[in-house]
């Protein structure tokens, strides 16, 4: 068997301003989207490790950019949800502040990953949060999350729908990745997709 691709990952530092990010020589791929789609449940499950990313049922529990180092060489980052309605709205706002200077700004980006959950139909805020990034030419890709076996039939209908609905406003659907964190499925595409972005810059 090839060797893995991911060797080492380990938990870097938390930041709640995108001002107090660390100036930094790593690339970085950062996963958003809204509260408990599975951000921290993705990541444990792409650097097979059961709890570097604090994961939880009650949504709202990533607070802050929290980055990992990968292979001592790139980073992830682990964003704070969206669309969370238990939220104050005061810190909501913060969030989405933090979260679009990140966006517009951070040069090492390489990769935005928006994780949407399979098993809903397409919601509007998440419509709204690719049609953003696709507009403000955010290197964006789509992880459709929680799509365990059990679900296939509604997985596959929520995300051809989630797709027509943005070819509404966009031209193309950017790249796609399906995932199940509970299956352990869906991983190769996306730990291939780092490498060869990693290859190139
Ligand atoms: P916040 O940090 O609150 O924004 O949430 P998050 O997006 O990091 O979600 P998290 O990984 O904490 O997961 C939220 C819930 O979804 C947890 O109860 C997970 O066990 C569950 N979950 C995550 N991935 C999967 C999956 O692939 N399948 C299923 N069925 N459940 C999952
Ligand atoms: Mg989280």
């Amino acid at each position: 068997m090839a060797t893995p691709f991911i060797l080492s990952a380990a938990y870097e530092g938390s930041f709640a301003t995108f001002e107090s990010l660390k100036a930094s020589a790593f690339s970085e791929f950062a996963f958003a989207g809204r509260s408990n789609v599975g951000k921290s449940s993705l990541i444990n499950y792409l650097a097979n490790k059961k709890e570097m990313a604090r994961t939880s049922s009650q949504p709202g529990k990533t607070q802050t950019f929290n980055y990992y180092t990968i292979n001592n060489k790139f980073y992830w980052v682990d964003m704070p949800g969206y669309g969370f309605a238990k939220v104050s709205v005061t810190l909501r706002n913060k969030w989405k502040k933090e979260m679009e200077t990140y966006l517009g700004n951070r040069e090492q980006l390489v990769t935005l990953f928006q994780l949407v959950d399979s098993r809903i139909k397409p919601q509007a805020n998440d419509l709204e949060f690719s049609r953003a990034c696709i507009e403000g030419q955010v290197p964006l890709a789509i992880v459709f999350t929680k799509a365990d076996k059990k679900f296939k039939n509604e997985v596959r209908k929520n995300i051809s729908d989630y797709q027509d609905e943005l070819l509404k406003f966009v031209k193309m659907v950017p790249t796609i990745f399906i995932t199940s964190a509970s299956d352990q499925t869906g991983k190769e595409e996306i730990v291939d997709w780092m490498k060869m972005l990693l290859e190139k810059n």
